[in-house]
């Protein structure tokens, strides 16, 4: 499969390193191009573009960019494509979004409405970058990681799930993306490395008074 990315950071190029481990053709880009681009696909063994190029290029595209440089995306740049959305929302790197802030929206959700005709798919979000890797599949004890995936597409969403599986993770499907906040940033599972069961039942459990300490997952 081909699949672009929209970023050169580190989830990026985590995700990047994992898709040309399981044989897939990859396409990073950022939005200065030039050495730093080149560095990131020589890391990865990834190919450098522009982000329309990656987004031309990749049958399935991921989003891993800063929240507030959603808005620089053209809003028609990936329309028909199933896109992963790994953004999470950081007021202090992203600005206040009052919409996020009192929970009328969902990060997925706000990125969808810039995207037009995009199938968004939120994955990747809560785990750290560091983590995302073969070894970061194991939990200590040899169990399996979970990672949570949710989108309104059925086959896009099942897409990304074939991905994840392939990466060596499990996933649980939790929902719709008005669902998404369940694992938003500071929520109780958000980069917490969990088992598929007590994945399942901590989005089941989470409320929208849940939340952990600022920081507690890093
Ligand atoms: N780091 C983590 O552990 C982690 C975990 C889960 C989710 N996330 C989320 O994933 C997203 C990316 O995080 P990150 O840590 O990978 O960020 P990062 O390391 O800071 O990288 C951000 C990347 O986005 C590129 N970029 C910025 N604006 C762009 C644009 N308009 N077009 C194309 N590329 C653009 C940057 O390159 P240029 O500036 O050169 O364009 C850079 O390569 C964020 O929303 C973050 O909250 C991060």
């Amino acid at each position: 499969m081909k699949i672009g990315i929209i970023g050169a950071g580190a989830i990026a190029q985590a995700v990047a390193k994992l898709g040309r481990e399981a044989g897939h053709e990859v396409m990073l880009s950022n939005s200065r191009g030039g050495p730093t681009l080149a560095e990131a696909a020589a890391a990865t063994g990834a190919r450098a573009g522009s982000a329309a190029e990656a987004a031309a290029f990749g049958e399935l595209v991921l989003v891993a960019i800063p929240l507030h440089r959603i808005a620089d995306l053209p809003a028609g740049l990936l329309a028909g494509k199933t896109v992963i959305d790994a953004n999470n929302y950081y007021p202090e790197r992203d600005g206040r979004i009052a919409a996020l802030e009192e929970g009328r929206i969902t990060t997925s959700a706000l990125v969808a409405s810039h995207l037009d005709g995009a199938q968004v798919v939120k994955a990747f979000n809560a785990i750290l970058a560091r983590e995302l890797n073969g070894a970061g599949t194991r939990l200590p004890g040899g169990a399996q990681r979970a990672l949570p995936v949710a989108g309104d597409h059925p086959s896009a969403k099942a897409a990304v799930i074939r991905l994840m599986v392939e990466f060596g993770f499990g996933a649980v499907d939790a929902g719709p993306l008005s669902e998404s906040w369940r694992f938003e940033r500071a929520r109780p599972v958000y980069c917490v490395p969990l088992a598929e069961e007590p994945l399942r039942e901590g989005l089941a459990a989470t409320t929208r008074d849940s939340w952990v300490p600022e920081g507690s997952w890093r």
